[in-house]
């Protein structure tokens, strides 16, 4: 009788980052739909909005480590196989993922920068800004940006754990197994 060998599974380092990566953008998302409860001026809006950047700031500092071992440890595959066209769509959002999480960030920390606003949190300067002449039009056209991608990736990010939860549930593939 055939002995049971072990799923392959991603890496535990990389499984790790997944759930680390999504919690702070889980957490991203959390205070800025939450900032605005708070009066103008009041230091816990400020403080929500600083948690904000901070978690911001982290997934920047996490997503190049993340790539790196990423691409040292690779991707097991999924048993049973999925169709083809599901390998492609799953590989396109995972692209689409990746370069949200990295450009997302960037895109917050330069519109805090042409404004002139440090990145604080409880009266502490975490980044301070290192522009002279604020530009507030030319801010908020990055901040737009910022938004408009946060709002599309609503969506990608909806699909992305749809996909995970039919593969699982629905297909009853190793796909999610993979990744815990
Ligand atoms: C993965 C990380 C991030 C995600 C998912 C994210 C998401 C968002 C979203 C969805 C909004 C728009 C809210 C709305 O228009 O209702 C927003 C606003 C903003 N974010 Fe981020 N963000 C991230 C990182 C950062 C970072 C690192 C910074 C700066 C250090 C930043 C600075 C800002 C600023 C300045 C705003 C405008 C806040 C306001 O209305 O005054 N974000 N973010
Ligand atoms: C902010 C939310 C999330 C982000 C940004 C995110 C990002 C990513 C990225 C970039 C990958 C590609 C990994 C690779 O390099 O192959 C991935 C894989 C995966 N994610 Fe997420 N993820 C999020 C939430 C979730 C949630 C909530 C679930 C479960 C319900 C999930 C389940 C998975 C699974 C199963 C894989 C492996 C897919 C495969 O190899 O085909 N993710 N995720």
């Amino acid at each position: 009788m055939p002995i049971d060998q072990p799923k392959p599974r991603f890496a535990p380092a990389i499984r790790r980052m997944h759930w680390l990566i999504f919690s702070l953008v889980l957490l991203a998302y959390v205070f800025i739909n939450l900032f605005e409860l708070f009066a103008k001026g009041s230091p816990t809006r400020a403080n929500v909005l600083g948690a904000h950047y901070l978690v911001g700031l982290a997934v920047l500092l996490l997503i190049l480590p993340r790539l790196a071992l990423r691409l040292r440890g690779g991707r097991p595959p999924v048993t049973p196989a999925p169709p083809r066209w599901s390998e492609l769509l799953g590989k396109l959002t995972h692209v689409a993922l990746y370069a949200f999480l990295l450009v997302q960030p960037i895109l917050g920390v330069i519109t805090l920068q042409i404004e002139g606003k440090p990145v604080a949190l409880f009266g502490m300067t975490l980044l301070p800004s290192f522009v002279s002449q604020p530009d507030r039009a030319l801010g908020h056209r990055f901040e737009d940006i910022h938004s408009t991608l946060g709002t599309v990736f609503y969506y990608v990010i909806a699909l992305h754990i749809l996909a995970a939860l039919w593969h699982h549930f629905g297909r009853r593939d190793d796909t999610l197994k993979r990744m815990v």
